[in-house]
């Protein structure tokens, strides 16, 4: 009990971009971490780990910026903003991935805001998303940031306007707070610890 207690007051998260030379490395083990069902959502089908691979490869040599959620120092979420010049109509596309054990806990809403703040800071004005037709989840995230999703061949397509967003949407919500606080709460705990115990001291 006490050592459970413990490990959940030491547990650590935090949001942040990914440096271009973390991205192979860390983007790579984050997705090939996804299940099958999750791969298959999120590649539209595709799904082998050599496809991962060399996606993520991809990734870190093209300009794709990834916004990555830590749990205890492993990535378990990332958000990617693509470049617009690999879009014909010139839209960077946007993708979203976070690992079961971490779902339905707003990590996707948590990356989909600072993924936002990065596309404006760009100056894109519109993003683009598409998913399969049948993935709910992503469906209401998309929704929830503005996007309107229409259907064709299987997939749902949308964009998000961004000169049109509502602040209040991109404003901290209460669980992101509460989840800061949380956060914030751990690394004073740890370090209170650290310090009580000289753990980490020059012998
Ligand atoms: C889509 C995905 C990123 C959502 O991540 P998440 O961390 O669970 O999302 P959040 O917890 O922030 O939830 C966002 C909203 O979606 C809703 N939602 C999440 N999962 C849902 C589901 N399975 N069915 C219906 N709604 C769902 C939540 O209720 C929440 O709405 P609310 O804030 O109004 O309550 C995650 O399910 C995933 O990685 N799926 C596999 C990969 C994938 O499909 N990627 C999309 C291709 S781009």
């Amino acid at each position: 009990m006490y050592l459970t207690v413990i490990a959940a007051a030491l547990a650590d998260s935090s949001v942040r971009k990914l440096s271009q030379q973390e991205e192979l490395p860390l983007l790579r083990d984050h997705l090939l971490r996804l299940d099958r069902n999750s791969r298959h959502d999120r590649f539209h089908g595709f799904m082998d780990d050599s496809f991962i691979e060399r996606y993520a490869e991809k990734c870190a040599n093209d300009g794709t910026i990834v916004i990555a959620f830590f749990e205890n120092g492993v990535v378990r979420g990332a958000a990617e903003l693509h470049p617009p010049d690999q879009s014909p109509d010139s839209l960077p596309e946007i993708a979203f991935s976070v690992e079961t054990s971490v779902r339905r806990r707003g990590v996707g809403s948590i990356l989909f805001r600072k993924l936002i703040a990065e596309a404006r800071a760009k100056g894109y004005e519109s993003l683009r998303i598409t998913t399969g037709a049948q993935n709910d989840a992503m469906r209401a995230l998309a929704s929830k940031f503005g996007a309107h999703l229409t259907f064709r061949y299987g997939e749902s397509t949308g964009t998000i306007d961004l000169t049109q967003q509502d602040d209040t949407v991109l404003a901290p919500s209460a669980v992101t707070t509460a989840v800061d606080a949380v956060v914030n709460f751990n690394r004073a705990y740890w370090k209170m610890l650290v310090n009580m115990t000289g753990w980490g001291r020059a012998a």
